[in-house]
């Protein structure tokens, strides 16, 4: 009888000859308290969280926690049902409710997480004989919603405008075309040109999905996202999201203006065959998304955090994801698996923590050190930041 999991040797192999350098685990860290968005001990060791994706710092805001602690003594701990038989409740609608205030939108679905979101609206609008249009570089959950569905898939070059046009045009006429994108893409930090996509995507006769888990809440002068600031939001279809980011929460979503949206929460599977969120989930998520509609502030502060670490890695010689910064995340590429090991372990030594990323998550086989700061992240945090990227660069031989 052959064994199903020797397939997965060579990762074992890969793994084992990594751990025997005498190497901490860098997917196996336990958070033992958490202190603030910034804040939390590892290994008995106050750790400044710098991978966190808290982009607003959010998971501590007073309001938001005692939003959730009202919810769980009210409505009980979870659900136990999926949204279209008992599992919506009051603040299950007042969430859908915030959302479609936040964007301004006719429609909200909250999924359980963000995966599921992707995987439940690409799967089901997306069908037989219907093509979809993806950046090669779409998330996992953006590849497993085609993988669910039915449709054909075109891939295009990651960014790349021109790619996504001739694509477009090489699809038979009259078949049904949606094209997915991100706003942020969030290996590289770097964002979608998705003024001129959202053009050709409309002069072919496609929808257009967008991800925006990785800028709601910070980019766009509401919070809205990529398409927000680069003024295309009222030529998107259907925008995707989650709480897991600047929510501060867990779950996931898709706003429409589309007149038939609603009709997608009979036959959206991953939306129907799943226990829908916790009573404290969802209060947590409207009170949060409510709050972030006034961030101004906090978006602005975090742009100047942004900035202030780009520019500090870039001086100390690191190379980056982007030549820029354009987003909250900033991606240090690592020469290989093993010299990126060594960084993270010595960055936590240090007292930081940020996430090692590794193929098959990073393009082109990279391994990353990414970054993602937090309108929480004080202007001194930062500057301690840099001095540790000093010390562990230094230590590694990444840097002189
Ligand atoms: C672009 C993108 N879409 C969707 C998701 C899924 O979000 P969730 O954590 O809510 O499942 C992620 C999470 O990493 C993401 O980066």
């Amino acid at each position: 009888m052959g064994d199903l999991l020797d397939k997965f040797q060579p990762l074992i192999d890969q793994r084992e000859a990594l751990l025997s350098t005498g190497i901490t685990d860098p997917f196996n860290l336990v958070m033992e308290r958490v202190v603030s968005p910034t804040v939390a001990v590892c290994n008995g060791r106050e750790t400044i969280l710098l991978g966190t994706y808290n982009y607003m710092g959010m998971t501590f805001d007073p309001d938001v926690i005692a939003a959730g602690k009202q919810a769980l003594d009210e409505f009980g701990s979870g659900t136990t049902g999926s949204r279209v038989l008992n599992g919506t409740y009051r603040g299950h609608r007042d969430c859908e409710d915030a959302l479609k205030h936040f964007y301004a939108m006719d429609h909200a679905m909250v999924f359980s997480t963000g995966y599921q979101a992707n995987l439940g609206i690409i799967s089901t609008i997306a069908g037989k004989n219907d093509y979809i249009i993806l950046d090669i570089d779409s998330h996992a959950s953006i590849y497993d919603g085609c993988a669910l569905g039915n449709a054909n898939i075109v891939p295009f070059r990651h960014n790349d405008v021109e790619a996504l046009e001739k694509r477009l045009k090489r699809i038979p006429e009259g078949a049904g075309k949606l094209v997915i994108l991100e706003g942020v893409y969030s290996m590289l930090g770097d964002i979608a040109p998705l003024k001129e996509m959202v053009a050709v995507s409309k002069a072919a006769g496609a929808m257009v999905l967008v991800d925006e888990a990785h800028s709601m809440g910070f980019i766009g002068e509401n919070g809205r996202g990529v398409a927000e600031a680069e003024g295309v939001i009222d030529d998107v279809d259907f925008i995707i999201g989650t709480f897991s980011k600047s929510v501060g929460t867990v779950g996931g979503f898709c706003v429409s203006n589309h007149p038939k949206f609603e009709i997608l929460r009979l036959v959206c599977r991953p939306y129907v065959f799943t226990a829908s969120l916790p009573p404290s989930v969802v209060a947590t998520a409207a009170t949060s998304i409510r709050k972030l509609m006034d961030g101004a502030d906090k978006r602005a502060h975090l742009w100047e955090n942004s900035k202030k670490l780009h520019a500090g890695l870039k001086a100390l010689g690191f190379a980056l994801g982007t030549d820029t910064p354009q987003s909250a995340i900033i991606a240090v590429i690592m020469p290989n698996l093993e010299q990126g090991a060594a960084m993270w372990e010595a960055l936590l030594n240090e007292g930081l923590y940020v996430n090692l990323a590794r193929p098959p998550a990073t393009p082109a086989n990279m391994t990353l050190l990414r970054c993602s700061l937090c309108a929480e992240h004080s202007s001194d945090q930062v500057d301690q930041i840099l001095a540790m990227f000093t010390a562990a660069g230094r230590a590694t031989n990444c840097i002189r």
